[in-house]
């Protein structure tokens, strides 16, 4: 069986190299990289730290509003793609890579996958909302994190394709998770204790696109008094000068760091604060409590029991739910068994070999 991946930000580096370990013990694996992230810390780290393998086409898209960017992936991606001729394209999460990935497949008549299907934040003004819901449309194969998820879909009338495979990043952070405790030497160099500080990440367009919530954020951020460190991505780094906001003597801007050191922070962390899909659940899963800076989330089985919070950008919120106590009931394990990956290739063959796909 030959797959073609296709990945283009940061959060689909760290998915795709779980899939790609699984996927090439016994199949071939095309590795497509639109170039959406392009920074090394956001692209290069990630190939390094993860070994996942460099990618045999690299469309060097960059930058540009999404219909532009978008476009720009169809059209690079249609002429690789048939001259690859897949038997599946793997697409994974919901940034515009996804939707062009799963568009340019569509469009070729090539059968497509999705990892992290059926993920629903029931905003249509979020970017990631519509990526995930046209991209769960065109898929014949969704391969969803939780039961959630299954049923967003059945909702849809999906159910057919859908299948619960649980989270490909609770794989990857199983496989990892014995390195973390005792990596500290970027906590060293920060001098942070462990439990003493916050750890805060901002990305989403929702709040760097407009000043007033990520100046409130900022606020927020500084009225925590205590050490925040704010690994700062690029997107809000330019957001923060172009709205001349400037950070509180408290939070310590770090540049984006690397896959194990981002959950080492989050491990060690008192509370993280962000806005962040994947980082919401990560901390989950680490068991250090989380506030989410936005309304509302695709992974609400992290609220259960007061492990994740919702607070939006009202500074007030966000500092009631920084100073709640430890949740004291231990967070229930829906994300799977850490064997996500597998059951994706399994699936993936099992359907090659039975012609059951969904045109
Ligand atoms: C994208 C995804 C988002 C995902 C995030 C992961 C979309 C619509 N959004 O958001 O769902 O959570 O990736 O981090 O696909 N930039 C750089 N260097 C880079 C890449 C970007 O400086 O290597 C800057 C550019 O100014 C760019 C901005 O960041 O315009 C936003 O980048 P973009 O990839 O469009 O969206 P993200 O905010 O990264
Ligand atoms: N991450 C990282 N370094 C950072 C910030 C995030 O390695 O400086 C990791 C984080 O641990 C998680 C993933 O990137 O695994 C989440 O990506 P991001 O927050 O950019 O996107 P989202 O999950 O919201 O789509």
């Amino acid at each position: 069986m030959k797959v073609a991946t296709v990945v283009g930000a940061r959060p689909q580096f760290i998915k795709a190299a779980v899939f790609s370990r699984a996927l090439r013990k016994e199949h071939q694996e095309t590795l497509i990289h639109t170039g959406q992230h392009y920074d090394p810390e956001l692209s290069d780290v990630f190939f390094q730290e993860l070994d996942l393998p460099q990618p045999d086409h690299n469309l060097g898209v960059g930058s540009g509003p999404h219909g532009q960017q978008t476009g720009e992936m169809l059209q690079r991606l249609e002429p690789v793609l048939q001259q690859e001729a897949p038997d599946w394209v793997v697409v994974f999460g919901d940034t515009n890579s996804t939707l062009a990935g799963a568009l340019a497949a569509a469009k070729l008549g090539l059968p497509i996958a999705h990892v992290e299907a059926g993920l629903r934040s029931f905003d249509r003004s979020m970017p990631e909302e519509v990526n995930r819901v046209l991209t769960d449309h065109c898929a014949s194969l969704l391969f969803c994190p939780t039961e959630t998820a299954m049923r967003h879909l059945a909702a849809e009338g999906l159910s057919e394709r859908a299948h619960l495979t649980g989270d490909i990043m609770f794989d990857s952070l199983q496989q990892h998770r014995k390195l973390l405790e005792d990596r500290t030497d970027l906590l060293e160099r920060l001098g942070l204790q462990r439990k003493g500080y916050f750890l805060a990440t901002v990305h989403r367009a929702a709040n760097t696109d407009d000043p007033t919530s990520l100046a409130r954020i900022v606020h927020a951020l500084g009225d925590l008094q205590d050490a925040v460190v704010l690994p700062l991505h690029p997107r809000t780094k330019a957001a923060l000068q172009a709205a001349d906001i400037h950070l509180p003597p408290n939070v310590k801007e770090i540049a984006p760091v690397g896959y194990l050191d981002m959950l080492a922070l989050q491990l060690h962390a008192r509370m993280v604060l962000t806005d962040s899909g994947g980082v919401q659940k990560e901390a989950y899963l680490l068991g250090t409590p989380c506030v989410t800076l936005r309304e509302e989330t695709e992974w609400p089985e992290t609220l259960v029991n007061g492990w994740n919070v919702l607070a939006g950008t009202d500074p007030k919120r966000i500092v009631e739910a920084a100073r709640r106590p430890q949740p004291q009931v231990e967070a229930p394990q829906v994300f799977g068994n850490g064997r996500a990956a597998q059951r994706m290739v399994d699936l993936l063959q099992d359907d090659s070999l039975h012609g059951k796909r969904i045109d």
